[in-house]
């Protein structure tokens, strides 16, 4: 698939400020300033899309700044183990094929960084991005395997 017109593909991840923009803008759980830093520094890959309106037909050039618009990211060792997150597209730029275009992207840069042997790819899927996933080669890890989640009400660390 190919990105609709005006959409560039970056490696990488957006700024500080913009990825916590993004994920809260696309309906994820807001974070902090710190959470959002150690994104943008600890996580081993991620790639972003950014969008830049077109300039007028009266206007000589461009004068808009490219926005992000969407992205994902891979939390990993680097060798076997590499853990999908943030998958989001802000709602207006939604159902283009962005999500799609950013994780096989993901899945490109996994294929060919990863250590020599079997990786393992997962992620955990709220209802929006189950479609997509699946689309993309993912099955449910249940009954084989189920995600936990810590309850901070019963345990707080
Ligand atoms: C989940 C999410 C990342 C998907 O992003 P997206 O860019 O809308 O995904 P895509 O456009 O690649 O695919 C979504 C649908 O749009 C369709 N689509 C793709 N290009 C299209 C186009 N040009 N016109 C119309 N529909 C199109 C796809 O076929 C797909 O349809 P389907 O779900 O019926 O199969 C996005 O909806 C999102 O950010 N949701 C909120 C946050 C969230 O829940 N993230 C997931 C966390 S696990």
């Amino acid at each position: 698939m190919t990105l609709p017109p005006n959409y560039t593909l970056h490696d990488g991840y957006p700024s500080v400020p913009e990825y916590l923009h993004l994920r809260a803008a696309s309906g994820l759980t807001p974070k902090t300033p710190a959470q959002g830093a150690a994104v943008v520094q600890n996580s081993w890959f991620g790639c972003y899309i950014t969008y830049t309106s077109p300039t007028p037909e009266n206007s000589e050039r461009s004068t808009a700044t490219p926005t992000p618009v969407a992205m994902g990211r891979i939390i990993s060792d680097g060798g076997w183990y590499f853990h999908i997150a943030d998958m989001a597209v802000l709602p207006e730029h939604q159902r283009k094929g962005l999500g799609d275009i950013v994780l096989k992207r993901l899945l490109a840069y996994i294929k060919e960084h990863a250590a020599e042997g079997e990786p393992y790819i997962n992620l955990l899927a709220d209802p929006p991005g189950r479609k997509l996933y699946f689309k993309n080669g993912f099955v449910d890890s249940a009954p084989v395997s189920t995600g936990m989640v810590l309850d901070r009400r019963r345990v707080d660390i």
